[in-house]
């Protein structure tokens, strides 16, 4: 007898870590940019430049996650689990669903009302926006704060994850990881026990 477990598809699992990683290194870059120099010219563009390029790329992986997940219901979490975490749980996933999303597009947005064509990993992308320093500014504010919004809820989810891997130990987190999608329970005859878990 064949049991399928509460765990995430492989597509679910590929795309939340590729997508996890770049996030993070991304607002790692976007931190550490921001701190250099404008003498000598062309340093911090350049680095704002493959910013702009790898937040871009990012934008459309998002955008295909987005579109998966609304068609694609995340397996039931474990009964062992109380309703306030699930619901923190659900919350804490839309609202990272919501950042992904806000982030690429203010960013985009920013930039585009701005005198400065965006240049896609050398390649300059049409200019549609125009100069306006005022709604640069209300742009780069909203990619600024939810940027800090966006790593208080990732500092949340791993937290999270560490205290179900460590503390409860419920498999939450082996849910999404790359394990065997399908678990084969061995029936042995009754009294002589159920021998479970001979994964494939
Ligand atoms: C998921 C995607 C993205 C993440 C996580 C991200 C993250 C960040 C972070 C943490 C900062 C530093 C804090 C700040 O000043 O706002 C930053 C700055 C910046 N980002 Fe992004 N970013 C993303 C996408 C983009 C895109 C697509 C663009 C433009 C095409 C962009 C343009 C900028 C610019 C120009 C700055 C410098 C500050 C400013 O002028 O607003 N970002 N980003
Ligand atoms: C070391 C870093 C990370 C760990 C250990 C981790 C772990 C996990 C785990 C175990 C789950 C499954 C939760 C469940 O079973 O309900 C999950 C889901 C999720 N994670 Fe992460 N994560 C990390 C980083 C990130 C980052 C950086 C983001 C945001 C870009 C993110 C966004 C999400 C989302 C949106 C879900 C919900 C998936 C869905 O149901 O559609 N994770 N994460």
């Amino acid at each position: 007898m064949t049991v399928h477990p509460a765990i995430y598809t492989r597509t679910a699992v590929m795309l939340h870590w590729l997508i996890g990683v770049c996030v993070l290194s991304q607002i790692t870059l976007g931190l550490w940019m921001i701190t250099i120099p404008k003498s000598p010219p062309g340093v911090r563009a350049g680095w704002f430049n493959v910013h702009k390029s790898i937040g871009i790329t990012l934008a459309v992986l998002i955008l295909l996650r987005f579109a998966w997940r609304l068609f694609h219901r995340p397996p039931p979490l474990p009964a062992t689990m109380p309703a306030w975490e699930r619901t923190a749980a659900k919350a804490n996933h839309w609202l990272l669903y919501a950042c992904m999303i806000v982030m690429p597009v203010a960013g985009y947005l920013g930039s585009s009302f701005t005198k400065y064509p965006i240049l896609y990993f050398g390649i300059k992308l049409p200019q549609w926006g125009w100069d306006s320093p005022g709604l640069k500014e209300l742009f780069s504010q909203v990619h600024y704060v939810t940027a800090g919004i966006f790593i208080a809820l990732i500092s949340i989810h791993i937290a999270a994850a560490i205290k179900h891997w460590l503390v409860d130990r419920d498999g939450v987190v082996q849910r999404m990881w790359f394990g065997p999608r399908e678990t084969t329970v061995e029936r042995i005859a009754p009294g002589e026990g159920a021998v479970q878990g001979a994964n494939r």
